[in-house]
């Protein structure tokens, strides 16, 4: 009897070389006994186009995107009856393809559901009925995928902070009467209501300016979640901590956006576990 013929997905980005997605990818694969791979792929911008359009003709059921090729791919995926998710068409940009019969491709975000899946899995399901408000520190890609999610699991008001204040007005057309934008400085009045805050800029991971907020106002039962996952314990989920408040780390949402992705490539869902994480922080 032959061997099961092996299932082949990729991570593309440019550089690609500090992707964790092949680590998590292939943590689950040896752990479920699968024969499968997951493998890194470099592709320059200009070679993008051609990539899309033969992997599935090389052999590769699909795979994750990466940064720079997130709103390209959703733009070659616009157009020669190719699906999108709704969170793909949301926010522009795809993180996850896979191929369908007749050289179709569908694409799927799955950041915003990885980060609120984060939530759940550190602080139980049920959180976003006592959240009230929610504030989101940043405005770019993440912050977009984030209050997309948030949207979707009912929070009332969201309320964006951005060192580029014209980045977040633009967020507001995801639900106008749902999303409000504050200057950093003004941040003092929704933290007295807030019931998350969350951290998707780059401030505080390695190497950069710890993001500068004082959490004296939250509210005792305030969930903290850092996006950042370099460090693990980075300088606002110190500072969280300090306050006991409750939090949420970075990694979360990094394993917990790879699962749709993998359970559509290799037919099984895989679980997030503390070992799998306990794997992955020992490599970063
Ligand atoms: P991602 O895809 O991870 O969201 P991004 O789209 O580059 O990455 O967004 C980075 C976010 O971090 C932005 O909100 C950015 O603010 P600007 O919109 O003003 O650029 C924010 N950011 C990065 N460096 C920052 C800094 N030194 N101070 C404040 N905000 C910063």
């Amino acid at each position: 009897m032959s061997e099961p013929s092996a299932t082949k997905a990729f991570v593309i980005g440019h550089p690609i070389a500090h992707s964790r997605s092949p680590l998590i990818h292939g943590y689950w694969l040896a752990e479920l006994g699968l024969p499968g791979s997951y493998e890194r792929i470099d592709v320059a911008p200009e070679m993008l186009a051609e990539f899309i359009a033969g992997f599935a003709s090389r052999g590769f059921v699909g795979g994750n995107v990466t940064v720079p090729h997130k709103e390209a791919v959703f733009a070659l995926l616009s157009t020669g009856g190719h699906e999108l998710s709704d969170e793909a068409r949301r926010l522009g940009a795809v993180n996850t393809l896979v191929a369908l019969p007749e050289g179709r491709l569908r694409g799927h975000n799955t950041d915003g559901a990885g980060f609120v899946a984060s939530v759940d899995e550190a602080v139980g399901s049920g959180w976003e009925n006592e959240a009230g408000t929610a504030i989101v520190l940043g405005a770019g890609g993440a912050a977009r995928a984030i209050v997309g999610a948030l949207l979707d699991r009912g929070l009332r008001r969201i309320v964006v902070a951005n060192r580029t204040p014209a980045k977040a007005e633009g967020l507001r057309r995801f639900a106008p009467e749902r999303i409000e934008v504050v200057a950093s400085a003004d941040l003092a009045a929704p933290m007295r209501e807030a019931g998350l805050l969350v951290n998707t800029t780059t401030l505080g991971m390695k190497g950069q300016p710890a993001l500068d907020l004082d959490l004296a106002d939250l509210p005792e039962r305030a969930i903290v979640a850092d996006i950042v996952y370099v460090p693990a314990e980075t300088p606002l989920l110190a500072a969280a901590r300090a306050r006991g408040l409750r939090r949420v780390g970075g990694l979360g949402m990094l394993l917990h956006q790879a699962v749709p992705g993998f359970e559509a490539w290799f037919g099984h869902r895989p679980a997030v576990t503390p070992a799998l994480r306990a794997a992955i922080e020992a490599d970063i």
